[in-house]
Protein backbone atom coordinates (compact mmCIF):
# COMPACT_ATOMS: atom_id res chain seq x y z
CA UNK A 1 0.00 0.00 0.00
CA UNK A 2 2.80 2.35 0.79
CA UNK A 3 3.73 3.59 -2.75
CA UNK A 4 6.41 6.78 -2.79
CA UNK A 5 6.30 8.91 -5.60
CA UNK A 6 8.45 12.52 -5.38
CA UNK A 7 6.44 15.41 -5.79
CA UNK A 8 7.09 17.42 -9.13
CA UNK A 9 10.61 19.22 -10.30
CA UNK A 10 8.91 22.56 -8.59
CA UNK A 11 9.09 20.66 -4.93
CA UNK A 12 11.48 18.42 -5.30
CA UNK A 13 12.68 16.61 -1.81
CA UNK A 14 9.69 16.20 0.01
CA UNK A 15 6.66 14.09 -0.18
CA UNK A 16 3.25 13.96 1.48
CA UNK A 17 2.20 11.89 3.78
CA UNK A 18 -1.41 11.32 5.84
CA UNK A 19 -0.93 11.90 9.21
CA UNK A 20 -3.67 8.98 10.11
CA UNK A 21 -3.33 6.08 7.77
CA UNK A 22 0.51 6.74 6.72
CA UNK A 23 -0.40 6.89 3.18
CA UNK A 24 2.38 8.90 0.39
CA UNK A 25 1.16 10.91 -1.93
CA UNK A 26 3.15 12.46 -4.53
CA UNK A 27 0.95 16.09 -5.08
CA UNK A 28 -1.81 17.19 -2.91
CA UNK A 29 -5.50 17.91 -4.12
CA UNK A 30 -6.82 21.66 -3.85
CA UNK A 31 -8.38 20.52 -0.42
CA UNK A 32 -5.04 19.05 0.82
CA UNK A 33 -6.74 16.25 2.21
CA UNK A 34 -5.09 12.50 2.32
CA UNK A 35 -6.96 10.76 -1.13
CA UNK A 36 -7.29 7.69 0.87
CA UNK A 37 -8.90 8.66 4.20
CA UNK A 38 -9.70 12.08 3.98
CA UNK A 39 -7.28 13.42 6.75
CA UNK A 40 -4.58 16.08 6.56
CA UNK A 41 -0.89 15.64 4.83
CA UNK A 42 2.20 16.68 6.55
CA UNK A 43 5.54 17.23 4.86
CA UNK A 44 8.50 14.61 4.90
CA UNK A 45 11.91 15.28 3.30
CA UNK A 46 13.31 11.45 2.63
CA UNK A 47 16.48 12.67 1.49
CA UNK A 48 17.58 14.00 5.11
CA UNK A 49 15.64 12.76 7.30
CA UNK A 50 18.01 9.62 9.07
CA UNK A 51 20.89 11.95 7.64
CA UNK A 52 22.69 12.21 11.35
CA UNK A 53 24.02 14.74 13.32
CA UNK A 54 27.01 15.90 11.38
CA UNK A 55 24.61 17.11 8.79
CA UNK A 56 22.42 18.44 11.64
CA UNK A 57 25.65 20.80 13.36
CA UNK A 58 26.75 21.43 9.05
CA UNK A 59 23.13 23.32 9.25
CA UNK A 60 23.26 24.70 12.06
CA UNK A 61 26.96 26.37 11.04
CA UNK A 62 25.10 27.47 7.63
CA UNK A 63 22.11 28.86 9.12
CA UNK A 64 24.00 31.32 11.75
CA UNK A 65 26.22 32.37 8.79
CA UNK A 66 22.99 33.41 6.92
CA UNK A 67 22.32 35.89 10.04
CA UNK A 68 24.19 38.34 8.45
CA UNK A 69 23.63 37.59 4.70
CA UNK A 70 21.93 40.26 2.38
CA UNK A 71 19.82 37.84 0.17
CA UNK A 72 16.22 38.23 0.86
CA UNK A 73 15.77 34.43 2.14
CA UNK A 74 19.13 34.62 4.27
CA UNK A 75 17.18 38.15 5.68
CA UNK A 76 13.86 35.64 6.56
CA UNK A 77 14.05 33.81 9.75
CA UNK A 78 12.10 31.33 7.83
CA UNK A 79 13.90 30.90 4.26
CA UNK A 80 17.05 31.16 6.61
CA UNK A 81 16.46 26.93 7.39
CA UNK A 82 15.47 26.35 3.43
CA UNK A 83 17.40 23.21 3.86
CA UNK A 84 14.02 22.28 6.02
CA UNK A 85 11.45 23.59 3.62
CA UNK A 86 10.40 22.67 0.56
CA UNK A 87 12.56 23.67 -2.44
CA UNK A 88 11.57 26.33 -4.07
CA UNK A 89 12.72 28.16 -6.42
CA UNK A 90 14.30 31.90 -5.61
CA UNK A 91 11.89 33.66 -7.73
CA UNK A 92 8.81 32.17 -6.86
CA UNK A 93 10.00 32.96 -3.00
CA UNK A 94 7.82 35.60 -1.47
CA UNK A 95 9.15 37.43 1.88
CA UNK A 96 9.40 40.18 4.13
CA UNK A 97 11.84 39.39 6.75
CA UNK A 98 9.12 37.81 8.12
CA UNK A 99 10.54 35.15 12.16
CA UNK A 100 13.17 37.21 13.41
CA UNK A 101 11.19 37.90 16.41
CA UNK A 102 12.08 38.53 19.58
CA UNK A 103 12.76 36.13 22.76
CA UNK A 104 12.16 37.74 25.92
CA UNK A 105 12.27 37.57 29.68
CA UNK A 106 9.87 37.67 31.59
CA UNK A 107 10.47 40.08 34.49
CA UNK A 108 7.09 40.65 36.94
CA UNK A 109 5.58 37.50 35.92
CA UNK A 110 8.48 35.68 36.37
CA UNK A 111 8.60 36.93 40.11
CA UNK A 112 5.02 36.02 40.64
CA UNK A 113 5.52 32.53 39.63
CA UNK A 114 8.68 32.19 41.12
CA UNK A 115 10.27 31.33 37.98
CA UNK A 116 13.74 33.00 37.01
CA UNK A 117 13.34 31.32 33.65
CA UNK A 118 9.97 32.57 31.74
CA UNK A 119 10.69 33.89 28.23
CA UNK A 120 8.11 35.30 25.61
CA UNK A 121 8.70 34.14 21.98
CA UNK A 122 6.89 37.39 20.62
CA UNK A 123 5.78 36.45 16.93
CA UNK A 124 3.39 39.19 16.87
CA UNK A 125 6.52 40.90 15.90
CA UNK A 126 6.10 39.41 12.13
CA UNK A 127 5.26 41.65 9.52
CA UNK A 128 1.47 41.71 9.63
CA UNK A 129 1.85 41.40 13.89
CA UNK A 130 1.12 37.46 13.62
CA UNK A 131 2.92 34.33 13.62
CA UNK A 132 0.89 33.06 10.89
CA UNK A 133 3.55 35.37 8.44
CA UNK A 134 5.65 32.45 8.82
CA UNK A 135 3.50 29.93 7.22
CA UNK A 136 2.00 32.05 4.37
CA UNK A 137 5.27 32.99 3.69
CA UNK A 138 6.36 29.73 2.32
CA UNK A 139 2.27 28.92 1.27
CA UNK A 140 1.91 31.08 -0.99
CA UNK A 141 5.04 30.82 -3.05
CA UNK A 142 4.09 27.23 -3.14
CA UNK A 143 1.23 28.77 -4.91
CA UNK A 144 3.43 31.57 -6.77
CA UNK A 145 5.07 28.39 -8.03
CA UNK A 146 2.17 26.70 -9.42
CA UNK A 147 0.83 29.70 -11.18
CA UNK A 148 -1.92 30.80 -9.31
CA UNK A 149 -3.54 33.80 -9.55
CA UNK A 150 -6.48 33.94 -6.72
CA UNK A 151 -5.44 33.02 -3.10
CA UNK A 152 -7.85 32.47 -0.16
CA UNK A 153 -8.55 31.70 3.45
CA UNK A 154 -11.45 32.04 6.38
CA UNK A 155 -10.03 33.33 8.98
CA UNK A 156 -10.53 34.93 12.54
CA UNK A 157 -8.65 37.49 11.43
CA UNK A 158 -5.09 37.24 11.16
CA UNK A 159 -4.31 34.43 8.53
CA UNK A 160 -6.66 37.28 6.24
CA UNK A 161 -4.65 40.16 7.09
CA UNK A 162 -1.69 37.78 6.11
CA UNK A 163 -2.72 36.32 3.31
CA UNK A 164 -3.59 39.84 1.92
CA UNK A 165 -0.31 41.13 2.82
CA UNK A 166 1.93 38.44 1.21
CA UNK A 167 -0.71 38.14 -1.93
CA UNK A 168 -0.14 42.33 -2.39
CA UNK A 169 3.41 41.53 -2.52
CA UNK A 170 3.77 38.68 -5.20
CA UNK A 171 1.19 40.51 -7.37
CA UNK A 172 -1.85 38.05 -6.52
CA UNK A 173 -4.92 38.82 -5.70
CA UNK A 174 -6.56 37.25 -2.09
CA UNK A 175 -10.01 36.19 -1.47
CA UNK A 176 -10.86 35.97 2.56
CA UNK A 177 -14.27 34.52 4.33
CA UNK A 178 -14.58 36.39 7.90
CA UNK A 179 -17.21 35.24 10.43
CA UNK A 180 -19.19 38.81 10.47
CA UNK A 181 -18.79 40.89 13.14
CA UNK A 182 -16.56 38.39 15.24
CA UNK A 183 -13.37 39.71 13.82
CA UNK A 184 -11.00 42.49 15.66
CA UNK A 185 -10.92 45.59 13.78
CA UNK A 186 -7.36 45.86 13.78
CA UNK A 187 -7.17 42.55 11.86
CA UNK A 188 -10.41 43.44 9.31
CA UNK A 189 -8.29 47.06 8.54
CA UNK A 190 -4.87 45.17 7.37
CA UNK A 191 -6.93 43.04 5.39
CA UNK A 192 -9.04 45.91 3.84
CA UNK A 193 -5.79 48.00 3.02
CA UNK A 194 -3.83 45.49 1.81
CA UNK A 195 -6.32 44.82 -1.00
CA UNK A 196 -8.19 41.64 0.03
CA UNK A 197 -11.53 40.98 -1.59
CA UNK A 198 -13.25 40.62 1.87
CA UNK A 199 -16.50 38.56 2.82
CA UNK A 200 -18.13 38.80 5.34
CA UNK A 201 -20.41 35.66 6.02
CA UNK A 202 -23.38 34.90 9.12
CA UNK A 203 -21.68 32.56 10.48
CA UNK A 204 -18.79 31.67 12.95
CA UNK A 205 -15.13 30.65 11.53
CA UNK A 206 -15.98 27.10 11.73
CA UNK A 207 -18.63 27.68 8.92
CA UNK A 208 -16.26 29.99 6.85
CA UNK A 209 -13.86 27.49 6.65
CA UNK A 210 -16.76 24.87 5.41
CA UNK A 211 -17.96 27.22 2.71
CA UNK A 212 -14.06 28.08 1.86
CA UNK A 213 -13.63 24.27 1.58
CA UNK A 214 -16.70 24.34 -1.41
CA UNK A 215 -15.63 27.06 -3.34
CA UNK A 216 -12.02 26.16 -3.77
CA UNK A 217 -13.61 23.11 -5.70
CA UNK A 218 -15.43 25.09 -8.09
CA UNK A 219 -13.34 28.25 -8.23
CA UNK A 220 -9.62 28.34 -9.17
CA UNK A 221 -8.11 29.83 -5.55
CA UNK A 222 -5.38 28.25 -3.87
CA UNK A 223 -6.59 27.67 0.00
CA UNK A 224 -4.31 29.11 2.37
CA UNK A 225 -5.63 27.31 5.35
CA UNK A 226 -3.49 25.56 7.92
CA UNK A 227 -4.68 22.55 6.45
CA UNK A 228 -1.82 23.35 3.46
CA UNK A 229 0.50 21.47 4.78
CA UNK A 230 3.22 24.05 3.73
CA UNK A 231 1.92 26.82 6.18
CA UNK A 232 2.95 24.35 9.06
CA UNK A 233 6.51 24.30 7.17
CA UNK A 234 7.03 27.70 7.71
CA UNK A 235 5.45 27.89 11.27
CA UNK A 236 8.01 25.27 12.36
CA UNK A 237 10.82 27.47 12.18
CA UNK A 238 9.72 28.81 15.60
CA UNK A 239 11.27 25.66 16.86
CA UNK A 240 14.33 26.50 14.85
CA UNK A 241 14.80 29.85 16.21
CA UNK A 242 13.38 29.44 19.72
CA UNK A 243 16.91 26.58 20.29
CA UNK A 244 19.13 29.26 18.57
CA UNK A 245 17.85 32.21 20.54
CA UNK A 246 18.52 29.78 24.25
CA UNK A 247 21.90 28.74 22.37
CA UNK A 248 20.69 25.22 22.03
CA UNK A 249 19.48 24.48 25.77
CA UNK A 250 16.29 22.46 25.27
CA UNK A 251 13.20 24.49 27.33
CA UNK A 252 11.66 22.56 29.45
CA UNK A 253 8.34 23.59 28.43
CA UNK A 254 6.84 25.61 25.13
CA UNK A 255 3.15 26.66 25.41
CA UNK A 256 1.20 27.87 23.17
CA UNK A 257 -2.70 28.83 22.39
CA UNK A 258 -4.49 26.44 20.37
CA UNK A 259 -7.55 27.23 17.90
CA UNK A 260 -7.95 25.48 14.77
CA UNK A 261 -4.59 23.59 16.49
CA UNK A 262 -1.92 24.28 13.12
CA UNK A 263 0.62 26.17 15.24
CA UNK A 264 1.03 23.65 18.49
CA UNK A 265 1.27 21.06 15.31
CA UNK A 266 3.77 22.92 13.95
CA UNK A 267 5.75 23.99 16.71
CA UNK A 268 5.98 20.08 17.88
CA UNK A 269 7.22 19.40 14.38
CA UNK A 270 9.84 21.50 14.12
CA UNK A 271 11.00 20.22 17.10
CA UNK A 272 10.56 17.18 16.06
CA UNK A 273 13.02 17.55 13.32
CA UNK A 274 15.54 18.77 15.25
CA UNK A 275 15.76 16.10 16.81
CA UNK A 276 16.02 13.53 14.29
CA UNK A 277 18.90 15.60 12.99
CA UNK A 278 21.15 15.31 16.02
CA UNK A 279 20.49 18.60 17.15
CA UNK A 280 18.60 18.15 20.28
CA UNK A 281 18.49 15.15 22.45
CA UNK A 282 15.48 15.98 24.00
CA UNK A 283 12.14 17.30 23.26
CA UNK A 284 10.61 20.47 25.59
CA UNK A 285 6.68 19.63 26.56
CA UNK A 286 4.72 21.14 24.23
CA UNK A 287 1.34 22.58 25.97
CA UNK A 288 -1.93 23.68 24.41
CA UNK A 289 -4.25 26.31 26.10
CA UNK A 290 -7.53 27.08 24.57
CA UNK A 291 -10.00 29.39 25.59
CA UNK A 292 -13.14 27.45 28.21
CA UNK A 293 -15.33 28.76 25.79
CA UNK A 294 -13.56 27.27 22.54
CA UNK A 295 -12.13 24.24 24.11
CA UNK A 296 -12.79 20.80 21.40
CA UNK A 297 -9.52 19.73 22.53
CA UNK A 298 -9.51 19.61 26.16
CA UNK A 299 -13.06 18.54 25.85
CA UNK A 300 -11.79 15.42 23.41
CA UNK A 301 -9.02 14.76 25.66
CA UNK A 302 -10.67 14.62 28.52
CA UNK A 303 -13.81 12.47 27.54
CA UNK A 304 -12.04 10.00 24.95
CA UNK A 305 -8.81 10.14 25.18
CA UNK A 306 -8.30 12.22 22.09
CA UNK A 307 -9.26 9.70 19.87
CA UNK A 308 -12.49 11.85 18.33
CA UNK A 309 -13.18 15.30 17.70
CA UNK A 310 -15.95 16.64 19.99
CA UNK A 311 -16.89 19.67 18.45
CA UNK A 312 -18.01 22.41 20.32
CA UNK A 313 -20.52 26.02 19.76
CA UNK A 314 -17.21 28.54 19.96
CA UNK A 315 -17.87 31.13 22.01
CA UNK A 316 -14.38 33.52 23.66
CA UNK A 317 -13.72 37.01 23.28
CA UNK A 318 -10.18 36.08 22.20
CA UNK A 319 -11.93 35.96 18.84
CA UNK A 320 -8.43 34.70 17.32
CA UNK A 321 -9.15 31.61 19.16
CA UNK A 322 -12.91 31.08 18.40
CA UNK A 323 -12.79 27.72 16.74
CA UNK A 324 -14.93 24.88 17.77
CA UNK A 325 -14.23 22.06 14.92
CA UNK A 326 -9.97 22.35 14.40
CA UNK A 327 -9.05 21.12 11.67
CA UNK A 328 -5.54 19.96 12.81
CA UNK A 329 -6.63 18.64 16.09
CA UNK A 330 -5.07 15.14 15.08
CA UNK A 331 -1.56 16.36 14.64
CA UNK A 332 -2.40 18.40 17.72
CA UNK A 333 -2.68 14.87 19.43
CA UNK A 334 0.47 13.30 17.98
CA UNK A 335 2.43 16.50 19.38
CA UNK A 336 0.65 16.20 23.01
CA UNK A 337 1.32 12.68 23.23
CA UNK A 338 5.36 12.65 21.41
CA UNK A 339 6.31 15.76 23.94
CA UNK A 340 3.51 15.00 26.86
CA UNK A 341 2.53 18.07 27.25
CA UNK A 342 -0.54 19.29 28.89
CA UNK A 343 -3.77 20.61 27.40
CA UNK A 344 -5.72 23.22 29.15
CA UNK A 345 -8.02 25.87 29.18
CA UNK A 346 -8.67 29.15 30.74
CA UNK A 347 -11.53 31.41 31.55
CA UNK A 348 -12.21 35.28 30.10
CA UNK A 349 -11.37 36.29 33.12
CA UNK A 350 -7.82 34.41 33.56
CA UNK A 351 -6.90 35.56 30.04
CA UNK A 352 -7.89 39.25 30.67
CA UNK A 353 -5.78 39.06 33.55
CA UNK A 354 -2.73 37.59 31.90
CA UNK A 355 -2.89 40.14 29.20
CA UNK A 356 -2.65 42.54 31.84
CA UNK A 357 -0.06 41.53 33.76
CA UNK A 358 2.07 41.01 30.24
CA UNK A 359 1.24 44.54 29.83
CA UNK A 360 1.99 46.03 32.79
CA UNK A 361 5.55 44.47 32.07
CA UNK A 362 5.79 46.29 28.72
CA UNK A 363 4.92 43.06 26.88
CA UNK A 364 1.79 43.75 24.54
CA UNK A 365 0.01 40.74 23.02
CA UNK A 366 -3.53 39.75 21.72
CA UNK A 367 -5.86 38.05 24.20
CA UNK A 368 -5.63 35.12 22.54
CA UNK A 369 -1.72 35.06 22.94
CA UNK A 370 -2.39 35.94 26.67
CA UNK A 371 -4.04 32.65 27.09
CA UNK A 372 -0.29 30.88 27.16
CA UNK A 373 0.35 32.88 30.52
CA UNK A 374 -3.43 32.15 32.01
CA UNK A 375 -2.49 28.82 31.01
CA UNK A 376 0.96 28.27 32.26
CA UNK A 377 -0.29 30.04 35.44
CA UNK A 378 -2.59 26.73 36.02
CA UNK A 379 0.32 24.43 34.86
CA UNK A 380 2.18 25.43 37.80
CA UNK A 381 -0.09 25.03 40.07
CA UNK A 382 -1.38 21.89 39.51
CA UNK A 383 2.55 20.93 39.85
CA UNK A 384 2.91 19.95 35.96
CA UNK A 385 5.16 22.90 35.54
CA UNK A 386 8.24 23.38 38.22
CA UNK A 387 9.62 26.72 39.48
CA UNK A 388 12.70 25.61 38.44
CA UNK A 389 12.22 24.69 35.09
CA UNK A 390 12.68 26.94 31.65
CA UNK A 391 9.36 27.86 30.35
CA UNK A 392 8.68 29.77 26.66
CA UNK A 393 5.20 30.96 26.28
CA UNK A 394 4.66 31.72 22.33
CA UNK A 395 2.79 35.17 22.33
CA UNK A 396 1.31 34.40 18.82
CA UNK A 397 -0.33 38.52 17.86
CA UNK A 398 0.42 41.59 18.31
CA UNK A 399 -1.18 44.01 20.96
CA UNK A 400 -2.33 46.09 18.28
CA UNK A 401 -4.71 43.76 16.50
CA UNK A 402 -7.34 44.26 19.37
CA UNK A 403 -7.88 47.57 20.49
CA UNK A 404 -11.34 47.63 21.38
CA UNK A 405 -10.62 44.77 23.89
CA UNK A 406 -8.28 46.59 26.18
CA UNK A 407 -9.91 49.85 25.56
CA UNK A 408 -13.08 47.93 27.35
CA UNK A 409 -11.56 47.02 30.41
CA UNK A 410 -9.15 49.70 30.78
CA UNK A 411 -11.17 52.97 29.98
CA UNK A 412 -10.89 53.75 33.98
CA UNK A 413 -7.46 53.81 33.93
CA UNK A 414 -7.76 57.13 31.73
CA UNK A 415 -8.16 60.58 33.78
CA UNK A 416 -10.03 63.59 32.81
CA UNK A 417 -11.16 65.05 30.14
CA UNK A 418 -9.53 67.68 32.65
CA UNK A 419 -8.94 71.60 32.17
CA UNK A 420 -6.06 72.03 30.39
CA UNK A 421 -3.83 73.49 32.80
CA UNK A 422 -0.78 72.91 34.69
CA UNK A 423 -2.91 72.97 38.04
CA UNK A 424 -5.25 70.06 37.23
CA UNK A 425 -2.67 67.89 35.83
CA UNK A 426 -0.41 68.10 39.25
CA UNK A 427 -3.13 67.49 41.10
CA UNK A 428 -3.95 64.54 39.83
CA UNK A 429 -0.52 63.11 39.72
CA UNK A 430 -0.74 63.46 43.47
CA UNK A 431 -3.54 61.61 43.81
CA UNK A 432 -2.46 58.85 41.69
CA UNK A 433 0.92 58.88 43.61
CA UNK A 434 -1.13 59.01 46.99
CA UNK A 435 -3.26 56.26 45.93
CA UNK A 436 -0.36 54.09 44.60
N1 LIG B 1 -3.31 33.13 18.35
C1 LIG B 1 -3.68 33.98 17.37
C2 LIG B 1 -3.37 35.42 17.56
C3 LIG B 1 -4.33 33.51 16.21
O1 LIG B 1 -4.68 34.37 15.28
C4 LIG B 1 -4.63 32.13 16.11
C5 LIG B 1 -5.33 31.60 14.94
C6 LIG B 1 -4.19 31.29 17.14
C7 LIG B 1 -3.55 31.82 18.24
C8 LIG B 1 -4.42 29.83 17.09
O2 LIG B 1 -3.56 29.19 16.19
O3 LIG B 1 -5.30 28.12 14.82
O4 LIG B 1 -2.94 27.42 14.62
O5 LIG B 1 -4.24 26.88 16.68
N2 LIG B 1 -5.86 32.32 14.05
C9 LIG B 1 -6.44 31.83 12.81
C10 LIG B 1 -6.78 32.96 11.89
C11 LIG B 1 -7.48 30.81 12.97
O6 LIG B 1 -7.66 32.82 11.04
O7 LIG B 1 -6.15 34.01 11.98
P1 LIG B 1 -4.03 27.82 15.53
Amino acid sequence: MMKTIFANSKTAAHILRCVHCGVVQSSADRMFRCQECGELLEVLYPEWSGAGREFGLRLREIWRERRAGTLPEDASGVWRFRELLPQIDHKHVVTMREGNTPLVQLTRAAQQLKMPQLFVKHQGMNPTGSFKDTGISVAISMARAEGFEFVCCASTGNTSASVAAYAARAGMKSIVLLPAGQVASGKLAQAIEYGAHVLQLQTDFDGCLRVLQEVVQRFPAYLLNSMNPYRLEGQKTVAFEIMEQLDWAVPDHVVVPGGNLANSSALGKGFLELRDLGLIRTLPKISIIQAAGANPLVRSLRENGGTELIRVNAETRATAIRIGNPASWRKAVGVLKTTGGACEDVTEQEIAEAKAELGAEGIGCEPASAASLAGLKKLVKSGFVKASELAVLVLTGHMLKDVEYMLDRQVKRVHGPMAADSNAVIRTLERLHAEN
